[in-house]
Protein backbone atom coordinates (compact mmCIF):
# COMPACT_ATOMS: atom_id res chain seq x y z
CA UNK A 1 0.00 0.00 0.00
CA UNK A 2 0.94 3.91 -1.20
CA UNK A 3 0.30 6.14 1.71
CA UNK A 4 1.03 10.30 1.13
CA UNK A 5 0.87 11.82 4.55
CA UNK A 6 0.67 15.64 4.67
CA UNK A 7 1.71 17.10 7.90
CA UNK A 8 4.35 15.07 8.68
CA UNK A 9 6.00 16.97 11.38
CA UNK A 10 2.80 18.13 13.73
CA UNK A 11 1.20 16.41 16.73
CA UNK A 12 -0.58 14.44 14.79
CA UNK A 13 1.50 13.84 11.38
CA UNK A 14 4.53 12.31 13.44
CA UNK A 15 3.01 9.62 15.30
CA UNK A 16 1.32 8.71 12.03
CA UNK A 17 4.26 8.67 10.27
CA UNK A 18 5.16 6.34 12.38
CA UNK A 19 2.19 4.11 13.08
CA UNK A 20 1.82 3.68 9.38
CA UNK A 21 5.23 2.30 8.30
CA UNK A 22 4.24 -1.05 8.96
CA UNK A 23 1.25 -0.63 6.32
CA UNK A 24 3.82 -0.23 3.32
CA UNK A 25 5.56 2.74 1.56
CA UNK A 26 4.66 5.65 3.71
CA UNK A 27 5.53 9.12 1.34
CA UNK A 28 5.30 11.63 3.76
CA UNK A 29 5.93 15.59 3.33
CA UNK A 30 5.80 18.50 5.65
CA UNK A 31 5.31 22.46 5.41
CA UNK A 32 8.91 23.19 4.47
CA UNK A 33 8.67 20.83 1.36
CA UNK A 34 4.99 21.89 0.44
CA UNK A 35 3.40 24.83 1.00
CA UNK A 36 -0.55 24.14 0.75
CA UNK A 37 -0.91 27.05 -0.13
CA UNK A 38 0.31 26.05 -3.34
CA UNK A 39 -2.23 23.92 -4.87
CA UNK A 40 -0.68 23.16 -8.13
CA UNK A 41 2.38 22.02 -6.51
CA UNK A 42 0.31 19.82 -4.21
CA UNK A 43 -1.68 18.21 -6.99
CA UNK A 44 1.73 17.44 -8.96
CA UNK A 45 2.82 15.56 -6.05
CA UNK A 46 0.18 13.70 -5.64
CA UNK A 47 0.07 13.05 -9.38
CA UNK A 48 3.91 11.63 -8.60
CA UNK A 49 3.18 9.43 -6.18
CA UNK A 50 -0.60 8.32 -7.16
CA UNK A 51 -1.00 6.86 -3.89
CA UNK A 52 -3.90 4.13 -2.38
CA UNK A 53 -4.40 6.31 0.35
CA UNK A 54 -4.01 9.98 1.08
CA UNK A 55 -4.00 11.00 4.57
CA UNK A 56 -4.43 14.76 5.36
CA UNK A 57 -2.58 15.60 9.27
CA UNK A 58 -2.25 19.26 8.32
CA UNK A 59 -3.85 21.83 9.47
CA UNK A 60 -4.31 25.55 10.11
CA UNK A 61 -4.48 25.25 13.96
CA UNK A 62 -3.46 28.26 15.30
CA UNK A 63 -7.03 29.39 16.46
CA UNK A 64 -6.30 33.05 17.55
CA UNK A 65 -4.36 34.02 15.20
CA UNK A 66 -7.07 32.78 12.66
CA UNK A 67 -9.28 35.66 13.42
CA UNK A 68 -6.73 38.01 11.91
CA UNK A 69 -5.94 34.86 8.77
CA UNK A 70 -8.82 34.16 7.71
CA UNK A 71 -7.77 33.64 4.49
CA UNK A 72 -4.65 31.75 5.41
CA UNK A 73 -6.54 29.34 7.28
CA UNK A 74 -9.38 28.81 4.67
CA UNK A 75 -6.90 28.04 1.88
CA UNK A 76 -4.79 25.65 4.17
CA UNK A 77 -8.49 24.27 5.78
CA UNK A 78 -10.70 24.05 3.28
CA UNK A 79 -9.42 24.67 -0.45
CA UNK A 80 -6.10 22.46 0.42
CA UNK A 81 -8.47 19.23 1.56
CA UNK A 82 -10.77 19.89 -1.20
CA UNK A 83 -8.67 19.45 -4.11
CA UNK A 84 -6.99 16.01 -1.66
CA UNK A 85 -10.41 14.73 -2.01
CA UNK A 86 -10.49 15.56 -6.30
CA UNK A 87 -7.70 13.87 -6.70
CA UNK A 88 -8.27 10.99 -4.40
CA UNK A 89 -11.85 10.31 -5.90
CA UNK A 90 -9.96 10.44 -9.02
CA UNK A 91 -7.49 7.64 -8.12
CA UNK A 92 -10.00 5.99 -6.18
CA UNK A 93 -8.30 6.10 -3.12
CA UNK A 94 -9.32 6.06 0.27
CA UNK A 95 -9.01 10.22 1.66
CA UNK A 96 -8.68 10.25 5.40
CA UNK A 97 -8.83 13.90 6.82
CA UNK A 98 -8.85 15.18 10.70
CA UNK A 99 -11.52 18.04 11.86
CA UNK A 100 -12.18 19.36 14.94
CA UNK A 101 -14.84 19.81 18.03
CA UNK A 102 -14.72 23.40 17.50
CA UNK A 103 -17.00 23.36 14.78
CA UNK A 104 -19.68 23.31 17.38
CA UNK A 105 -20.77 25.92 19.58
CA UNK A 106 -21.17 24.23 22.49
CA UNK A 107 -24.15 24.78 23.51
CA UNK A 108 -25.54 21.52 23.46
CA UNK A 109 -24.74 20.73 26.85
CA UNK A 110 -24.13 16.82 26.28
CA UNK A 111 -21.50 15.55 23.80
CA UNK A 112 -21.72 15.66 19.94
CA UNK A 113 -23.09 13.34 17.80
CA UNK A 114 -22.25 13.60 14.21
CA UNK A 115 -25.91 14.65 12.96
CA UNK A 116 -25.37 17.38 15.55
CA UNK A 117 -25.52 20.76 13.38
CA UNK A 118 -22.33 22.34 13.40
CA UNK A 119 -22.33 26.44 14.30
CA UNK A 120 -18.63 27.57 14.62
CA UNK A 121 -17.69 30.06 17.10
CA UNK A 122 -14.96 31.59 15.42
CA UNK A 123 -12.64 31.21 12.00
CA UNK A 124 -10.68 28.10 12.75
CA UNK A 125 -13.90 26.06 13.50
CA UNK A 126 -15.25 27.80 10.17
CA UNK A 127 -12.54 26.84 7.76
CA UNK A 128 -12.85 23.42 9.31
CA UNK A 129 -16.33 23.50 8.84
CA UNK A 130 -15.80 24.52 5.12
CA UNK A 131 -13.15 21.96 4.57
CA UNK A 132 -15.37 19.11 5.61
CA UNK A 133 -18.56 20.42 3.60
CA UNK A 134 -16.03 20.36 0.68
CA UNK A 135 -15.08 17.28 0.99
CA UNK A 136 -18.53 15.44 1.62
CA UNK A 137 -19.73 17.42 -2.03
CA UNK A 138 -16.72 15.93 -3.55
CA UNK A 139 -17.63 12.51 -2.49
CA UNK A 140 -14.88 9.73 -3.15
CA UNK A 141 -13.95 7.08 -0.08
CA UNK A 142 -13.29 9.29 2.08
CA UNK A 143 -13.27 9.87 6.32
CA UNK A 144 -13.37 12.83 7.88
CA UNK A 145 -12.42 12.11 11.92
CA UNK A 146 -13.60 14.77 13.86
CA UNK A 147 -10.92 14.87 17.39
CA UNK A 148 -10.76 17.21 20.20
CA UNK A 149 -8.10 18.67 22.52
CA UNK A 150 -5.11 16.77 21.04
CA UNK A 151 -1.83 16.59 22.88
CA UNK A 152 2.01 15.06 22.53
CA UNK A 153 4.75 15.03 24.65
CA UNK A 154 6.90 15.95 22.07
CA UNK A 155 5.41 18.48 20.79
CA UNK A 156 4.19 22.37 22.11
CA UNK A 157 0.98 21.12 23.43
CA UNK A 158 -1.26 21.85 26.60
CA UNK A 159 0.43 18.86 27.94
CA UNK A 160 3.61 20.19 27.65
CA UNK A 161 2.67 23.80 28.45
CA UNK A 162 1.18 22.51 31.88
CA UNK A 163 4.34 20.51 32.81
CA UNK A 164 6.18 24.03 31.88
CA UNK A 165 4.28 26.50 34.20
CA UNK A 166 4.07 23.87 36.94
CA UNK A 167 8.15 24.62 37.11
CA UNK A 168 7.99 28.64 36.83
CA UNK A 169 4.60 29.49 38.73
CA UNK A 170 3.70 28.89 42.29
CA UNK A 171 0.32 29.23 41.59
CA UNK A 172 -1.66 28.41 38.30
CA UNK A 173 -5.12 29.34 36.93
CA UNK A 174 -6.91 27.29 34.69
CA UNK A 175 -10.22 27.58 32.91
CA UNK A 176 -12.90 25.34 34.56
CA UNK A 177 -15.53 25.75 32.18
CA UNK A 178 -14.17 24.63 28.61
CA UNK A 179 -14.92 20.78 28.07
CA UNK A 180 -13.45 18.57 25.94
CA UNK A 181 -11.80 15.07 25.29
CA UNK A 182 -8.04 14.94 25.88
CA UNK A 183 -6.87 12.98 22.37
CA UNK A 184 -3.29 11.69 23.00
CA UNK A 185 -1.70 11.95 19.49
CA UNK A 186 -0.53 8.53 19.25
CA UNK A 187 -3.48 6.92 20.12
CA UNK A 188 -5.20 8.68 17.43
CA UNK A 189 -2.79 7.84 14.52
CA UNK A 190 -2.71 4.32 16.14
CA UNK A 191 -6.38 4.06 15.30
CA UNK A 192 -5.99 6.08 11.88
CA UNK A 193 -4.07 2.90 11.14
CA UNK A 194 -6.09 0.35 12.06
CA UNK A 195 -8.99 1.69 10.37
CA UNK A 196 -6.78 1.42 7.26
CA UNK A 197 -6.65 -2.56 8.01
CA UNK A 198 -10.34 -2.94 7.62
CA UNK A 199 -9.04 -2.20 3.39
CA UNK A 200 -10.55 0.05 0.39
CA UNK A 201 -14.25 -1.83 0.66
CA UNK A 202 -15.17 -1.64 4.27
CA UNK A 203 -14.35 2.06 3.93
CA UNK A 204 -15.61 2.63 0.92
CA UNK A 205 -19.07 1.45 2.65
CA UNK A 206 -18.88 3.35 5.91
CA UNK A 207 -17.52 6.45 4.11
CA UNK A 208 -18.60 9.43 6.33
CA UNK A 209 -17.69 11.57 9.37
CA UNK A 210 -16.62 10.07 13.17
CA UNK A 211 -15.81 11.33 16.03
CA UNK A 212 -12.46 9.70 17.65
CA UNK A 213 -11.39 11.46 20.49
CA UNK A 214 -10.46 10.06 23.92
CA UNK A 215 -12.85 8.45 26.10
CA UNK A 216 -14.75 10.65 28.29
CA UNK A 217 -14.36 14.56 29.07
CA UNK A 218 -13.18 16.89 31.24
CA UNK A 219 -12.50 20.12 32.01
CA UNK A 220 -9.07 22.13 30.69
CA UNK A 221 -8.89 22.52 34.71
CA UNK A 222 -8.98 18.51 35.91
CA UNK A 223 -7.08 18.08 32.55
CA UNK A 224 -4.21 20.13 34.39
CA UNK A 225 -4.80 18.62 37.37
CA UNK A 226 -4.58 15.05 36.65
CA UNK A 227 -1.25 16.19 34.16
CA UNK A 228 0.30 17.82 37.59
CA UNK A 229 -0.30 14.54 39.45
CA UNK A 230 1.35 12.39 36.85
CA UNK A 231 3.96 14.16 35.86
CA UNK A 232 6.74 11.80 36.32
CA UNK A 233 8.77 14.57 37.85
CA UNK A 234 6.80 16.03 39.80
CA UNK A 235 9.40 16.56 42.23
CA UNK A 236 10.39 19.60 39.93
CA UNK A 237 7.12 21.53 40.49
CA UNK A 238 6.93 24.87 42.53
CA UNK A 239 3.46 24.83 41.69
CA UNK A 240 1.39 25.17 44.99
CA UNK A 241 -2.24 25.92 43.98
CA UNK A 242 -3.59 25.24 40.87
CA UNK A 243 -6.78 27.45 40.70
CA UNK A 244 -10.19 27.27 38.28
CA UNK A 245 -11.13 30.54 36.78
CA UNK A 246 -13.39 31.22 33.95
CA UNK A 247 -13.07 31.87 30.35
CA UNK A 248 -14.31 35.14 30.96
CA UNK A 249 -11.37 36.23 33.09
CA UNK A 250 -9.00 34.82 30.36
CA UNK A 251 -10.48 36.80 27.32
CA UNK A 252 -9.31 35.58 23.96
CA UNK A 253 -9.17 36.82 20.45
CA UNK A 254 -11.29 33.56 19.38
CA UNK A 255 -14.42 32.66 21.18
CA UNK A 256 -14.55 28.90 21.88
CA UNK A 257 -17.19 26.72 22.59
CA UNK A 258 -17.87 25.54 26.67
CA UNK A 259 -18.96 22.28 26.12
CA UNK A 260 -17.51 20.75 23.07
CA UNK A 261 -17.23 16.78 23.81
CA UNK A 262 -17.21 14.40 21.16
CA UNK A 263 -19.71 11.36 22.01
CA UNK A 264 -17.83 8.36 20.00
CA UNK A 265 -19.86 5.60 19.70
CA UNK A 266 -20.38 5.48 15.72
CA UNK A 267 -16.75 4.89 15.63
CA UNK A 268 -16.07 2.15 17.79
CA UNK A 269 -19.10 0.50 16.64
CA UNK A 270 -18.41 0.27 13.06
CA UNK A 271 -14.48 -0.07 13.49
CA UNK A 272 -14.98 -2.21 15.97
CA UNK A 273 -12.12 -0.44 17.90
CA UNK A 274 -11.39 0.92 21.71
CA UNK A 275 -10.84 4.32 22.79
CA UNK A 276 -8.78 4.40 25.67
CA UNK A 277 -9.97 6.58 28.67
CA UNK A 278 -8.40 10.31 28.71
CA UNK A 279 -6.93 9.69 32.43
CA UNK A 280 -5.56 6.22 31.18
CA UNK A 281 -3.98 7.28 27.75
CA UNK A 282 -2.56 10.29 30.03
CA UNK A 283 -0.70 8.29 32.32
CA UNK A 284 0.42 6.09 29.70
CA UNK A 285 2.07 9.21 27.71
CA UNK A 286 3.64 10.61 30.88
CA UNK A 287 5.25 6.98 31.35
CA UNK A 288 6.71 6.62 27.70
CA UNK A 289 8.53 10.42 27.93
CA UNK A 290 9.73 9.77 31.53
N1 LIG B 1 -4.48 20.27 18.28
C1 LIG B 1 -5.73 20.14 18.70
O1 LIG B 1 -6.06 20.37 19.87
C2 LIG B 1 -6.79 19.67 17.73
C3 LIG B 1 -8.12 19.58 18.19
C4 LIG B 1 -9.10 19.14 17.30
C5 LIG B 1 -8.77 18.80 16.01
N2 LIG B 1 -7.49 18.92 15.59
C6 LIG B 1 -7.20 18.57 14.19
O2 LIG B 1 -6.31 17.46 14.19
C7 LIG B 1 -5.43 17.54 13.07
C8 LIG B 1 -3.99 17.44 13.54
O3 LIG B 1 -3.73 18.52 14.43
P1 LIG B 1 -2.33 18.72 15.16
O4 LIG B 1 -2.61 19.04 16.57
O5 LIG B 1 -1.40 17.61 14.81
O6 LIG B 1 -1.84 20.06 14.43
P2 LIG B 1 -0.38 20.69 14.38
O7 LIG B 1 0.50 20.08 15.40
O8 LIG B 1 -0.58 22.17 14.38
O9 LIG B 1 0.14 20.23 12.96
C9 LIG B 1 -0.35 20.76 11.77
C10 LIG B 1 0.73 20.69 10.73
O10 LIG B 1 0.24 21.31 9.54
C11 LIG B 1 1.29 22.08 9.00
N3 LIG B 1 0.82 23.19 8.17
C12 LIG B 1 0.23 24.34 8.58
N4 LIG B 1 0.08 25.17 7.53
C13 LIG B 1 0.57 24.52 6.44
C14 LIG B 1 0.73 24.87 5.08
N5 LIG B 1 0.34 26.07 4.61
N6 LIG B 1 1.29 23.98 4.25
C15 LIG B 1 1.72 22.77 4.72
N7 LIG B 1 1.61 22.40 5.99
C16 LIG B 1 1.06 23.27 6.85
C17 LIG B 1 2.03 22.62 10.20
O11 LIG B 1 3.32 23.02 9.85
P3 LIG B 1 3.97 24.33 10.55
O12 LIG B 1 3.88 24.09 12.03
O13 LIG B 1 5.33 24.38 10.00
O14 LIG B 1 3.10 25.47 10.11
C18 LIG B 1 2.02 21.42 11.14
O15 LIG B 1 3.13 20.58 10.94
C19 LIG B 1 -5.77 18.84 12.37
O16 LIG B 1 -6.69 18.58 11.33
C20 LIG B 1 -6.46 19.67 13.44
O17 LIG B 1 -7.36 20.61 12.89
C21 LIG B 1 -6.49 19.34 16.42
Amino acid sequence: MKIVLFGKNGQLGRELHRELAPLGEVVAVGHQELDLQDLVAMEAFIRLHKPQVIINASAYTAVDRAEQEQELAFQVNSHAPGLMAELARELNSVFIHFSTDYVFDGTLGMPYVETDIPNPLNVYGMSKLAGEQVIQKVGGVYLILRTSWVYSLDSDSFVTRVLEWARENLELRVVADQIGNPTWACVLAELTSKILTHGHGFISKNKGVYHVAGDGFASRYAWAKEILKLDPKAYEQVTKELLPVTTTEFPTPARRPFFSALNCAKFKSTFDLELPDWKRALRLAMVEVS
